[in-house]
Formats: C-alpha cells, structure tokens, sequence
C-alpha cells in the first residue's frame, strides 16, 4: 500500500514512520488512521523490523483529532460508527512502538503518543488535552493513559483546564521516559529502536506484555503472570544462546527461537 499522510522507512531493523500532514499540524484523520493501521500491521508481521519509531515534525507531533472532520458529525455518526475505535486496533501491536514527540501532542496527539509504549521527548514538547475548550473530552483514551501516567492531579487539571505541559513537566511528571534535544530526537529515538530491535525478539514481546499487564491487574495478578512468562522464556533457545554468550564473554546471536 503507498501512503499519502505518513511516511514509512525502514532503517535497519527499526521502522521509522512519519506523521505527514503538515498543512494540519498532523491532524489525525480518518486516512492518517488506516494509513497508520496498515503500517503497523505490516511491521508487526516483519520478521526483519523489531521496534517502531513514531514521530511528526519538529513543531508538531499532531495537533489532535482532525477538528474539521468531526465538527459536523452528530452523535448517530460517532456512535452509530464507534468513531475512534479503529485506535483500539493500534494498542493491539505486538512489537514495541516509540512515540519521538517534538512540538505539539494536543488531544488525539497525546493520545496517540500515549498508545505507545514509550515517550522520548523533544526540548520543545508540550502535551495537552485541550479537547474540553471544544465541548468535548478525549475520546482516543486520554482520560485513562494520562491519569495513569501522570495522576489524578495533573490529568484532572489538564482535562478541565486544556492547560498544556512543557517537556521538563512531562518528566517530572512520569509521562516521558527522556528529553532530547529537538534536533537530535529522531535520531536518538531510532538508535533508541535498533537497539531494542537488537534484542532475543521473544523476550521484546514478553517484555512489552508484562509492563502492559501492570495496568490491568492486580499486583499478585501481574506477579504470577510476570513469573509464568519468565518462566516460558526458559524455553526459547534465546535463552540458552543469551546466558551462553554472557559467560563466553561474546554478543548473543539470536534465532528468535
Ligand atoms: C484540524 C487542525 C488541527 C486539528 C491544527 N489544524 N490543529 N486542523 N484539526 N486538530 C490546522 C489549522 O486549522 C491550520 O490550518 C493549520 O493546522 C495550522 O494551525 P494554526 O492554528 O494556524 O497554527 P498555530 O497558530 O501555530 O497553532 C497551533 C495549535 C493550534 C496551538 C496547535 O493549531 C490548535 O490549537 N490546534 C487545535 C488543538 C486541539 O484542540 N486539539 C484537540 C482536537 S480534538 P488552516 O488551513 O485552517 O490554516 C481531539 C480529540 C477529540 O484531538 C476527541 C473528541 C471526540
């Protein structure tokens, strides 16, 4: 599939997309969904890609859902289409996916970013979910990530007030992993990928799905489930090659296995 508001390329085994709609600050529409639909399923299935970048442009991560094509929807039509669901399938990637946020994350940009799996900041970052000063709220689970990530303080304040976070609270806050500096994001961000793409692939998945469980268990849920795939590793080959290597002082040479 050629794409028309993202760009796809691949470097090495991390997968670099773009968010390319600059006319809209990234303005997240329906085609930049499918587009992006369609990407992820084919990194996912890309036994040579191990880790995704997503990133936009310097001013503009995205400026939120595309305000012009919901503004004349009425509720049959959001409902009617369970309008944003399409987002659900995104969470539903397997492989690791890296939001690099420079410039804007407002609304479904925040959303989106928090989808993700983690953020590495730009300098010049602001996130918000300013939706409320439209007469609406987060619909692509804002409400949710963020007050997980941030606490109900901040997340209530920014819900009610639409007030944005520069990059420095982001951090404190808990909501980005690392600042960079802007100019250097992209770059740090796919390093950042090849190295996680560099990994035994089974432990990446196994990783990613134990952190993701935090949030939907309780602890002695996420322990025994954390236990049962550590165990599970124990039957990879990875796992053998991995502890060989450390003790034959070399790089583990992975099958993915
Ligand atoms: C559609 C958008 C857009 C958006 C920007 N644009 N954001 N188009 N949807 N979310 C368009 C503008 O209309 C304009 O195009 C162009 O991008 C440049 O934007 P400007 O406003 O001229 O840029 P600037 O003055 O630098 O201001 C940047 C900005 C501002 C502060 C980010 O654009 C802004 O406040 N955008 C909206 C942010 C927002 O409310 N996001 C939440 C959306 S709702 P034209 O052609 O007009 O000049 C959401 C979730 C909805 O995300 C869930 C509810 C169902």
């Amino acid at each position: 599939m050629s794409y028309e508001t993202i760009l796809v390329e691949q470097r090495g085994a991390a997968t670099l997309v773009t968010l390319n709609r600059p006319q809209a600050l990234n303005a997240l529409n329906s085609q930049i969904l499918s587009e992006l639909l369609d990407a992820m399923k084919a990194f996912d299935a890309d036994p040579s890609q191990g880790c995704a970048v997503i990133t936009g442009s310097e001013k503009a991560f995205a400026a939120g859902a595309d305000i012009k094509e919901m503004q004349a929807q009425g509720f049959a039509d959001m409902y009617g289409h369970d309008f944003f669901a399409g987002w659900d399938v995104f969470t539903r990637t397997r492989k690791p996916i890296i939001a690099a946020v420079s410039g804007y994350a407002l609304g479904g940009g925040c959303e989106l970013a928090m989808m993700c799996d983690f953020i590495l900041a730009g300098d010049n970052a602001k996130f918000g979910q300013p939706e409320i000063k439209l007469a609406v709220s987060p619909g692509m689970g804002g409400s949710q990530r963020l007050t997980r990530a941030v606490g109900k303080a901040k997340a209530m304040e920014m819900c009610l007030t639409g007030r944005m976070m520069d990059a420095q609270e982001a951090e404190r806050a808990g909501l980005v992993s690392r600042i960079l500096p802007a100019g250097e994001l992209v770059e740090e961000a796919v390093k950042t990928a090849q190295a996680i793409a560099g990994m035994a692939p089974l432990a990446v998945l196994a990783n990613k799905e134990m952190v993701n469980a935090a949030f939907e268990t309780s602890l002695a849920q996420g322990v025994a489930f954390e236990r049962r795939l550590f165990h599970a590793l124990f039957g990879t080959a990875d796992q053998k090659e991995g502890m060989t290597a450390f003790v034959e002082k070399r790089p583990g040479n992975w099958t993915g296995k």
